[in-house]
């Protein structure tokens, strides 16, 4: 009866895995706050992309991990075919394109000296229009690899306007935009940052969203819209499931919402503790953010919940 009458739905092809590409390793290795996911090598990559795909998740999103000595300030290795995340996306590209959608992140921080998401002026802070142009070689370097869609994480304003327009006129119209349309200036990204070994100091509050503010969220969508996002989506999940329901009702795309690092770390660490039932805790967060709107989830835990699904 219970099955019979359930609104929502969890499914492996609504679910979408966040991965970390190293330059430089051999082996894979684990990040000590994300306990279960790795930065991984090349091969390792290769088989983890394999098995997701084989539990059979809707999509892979990479991000790309440089040596510390290839950072710069305006993050050239971003734009570079042979930068670590574009051979990270050929290779995915080559290993499971045509079996699941391979989405690149879109940003300059991994990339850049100061960790921060844009270029800096003489002033030291974001640059937001030199960094549009930085984001629109990174985009058309990205499409090149056979990447499907492109995560737009980075929140400068018009983001998403200059790189549909950067890619429609390198000739790449069939490559898609994710925009990360409400991202919130977030505490809980914490272990994302030695995922990335990120070298930010300070924060982001210049370009991302306070915590405080909803009706920003609703400009931010409708922005996204305007300029030509594919899919739409809401970072962090679960303290911002109000925003979710209310971006999924207006959106006139497929919204997806981003179960971050810090979710994932704080669910680990207390079943680590015998606090609460994994399995239970995560499928339950899953199915909230679902039911709170998102057509699609991305979660570290996209593989693992997969084979529980099927
Ligand atoms: C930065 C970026 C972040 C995440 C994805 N892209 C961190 C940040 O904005 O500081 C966080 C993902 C996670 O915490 O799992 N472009």
């Amino acid at each position: 009866m219970r099955r019979l009458v359930a609104e929502t739905t969890l499914q492996p092809r609504q679910l979408v895995l966040p991965m970390f590409v190293a330059d430089g390793l051999d082996e894979p290795r684990e990040i000590s706050s994300m306990p279960g996911v790795y930065q991984h090598s090349m091969d390792s990559l290769r088989k983890a992309a394999v098995e997701a795909v084989a539990a059979g998740v809707g999509g892979l999103m990479l991000f790309g991990v440089p040596r510390a000595e290839d950072k710069d300030a305006d993050g050239s290795q971003a734009s570079d075919p042979d930068g670590i995340l574009n051979r990270g996306l050929r290779a995915l590209v080559q290993e499971v394109g045509g079996s699941t959608v391979v989405m690149a992140d879109t940003c300059l921080d991994e990339f850049t000296s100061h960790g921060h998401c844009g270029v800096l002026n003489d002033a030291g802070a974001v640059d937001n229009d030199a960094t549009l142009r930085r984001y629109v070689d990174m985009a058309v370097a990205q499409a090149e690899t056979g990447a499907d869609l492109l995560g737009t994480s980075g929140m400068m304003d018009g983001q998403v306007g200059a790189i549909r327009a950067g890619l429609d006129a390198a000739g790449y119209t069939d490559t898609g935009i994710l925009a990360y349309a409400a991202k919130y200036a977030s505490a809980f990204y914490g272990p994302f940052r030695e995922a990335v070994a990120s070298s930010l100091e300070g924060d982001r509050r210049s370009y991302q969203q306070d915590p405080a503010n909803r009706r920003e969220a609703i400009r931010e969508l409708e922005l996204d819209l305007a300029e030509g996002a594919d899919i739409v989506m809401v970072k962090p999940a679960m303290s911002y499931l109000d925003i979710l329901r209310e971006v999924a009702d207006r959106s006139t795309v497929p919204v997806a919402a981003y179960q971050i690092s810090g979710e994932y770390a704080m669910i680990t660490a207390a079943a680590q503790n015998g606090w609460i039932d994994r399995r239970g805790a995560i499928l339950e967060s899953l199915m909230g953010i679902r039911r709170a709107g998102a057509d699609m989830v991305l979660t570290y835990w996209a593989t693992e919940a997969s084979h529980w699904l099927s």
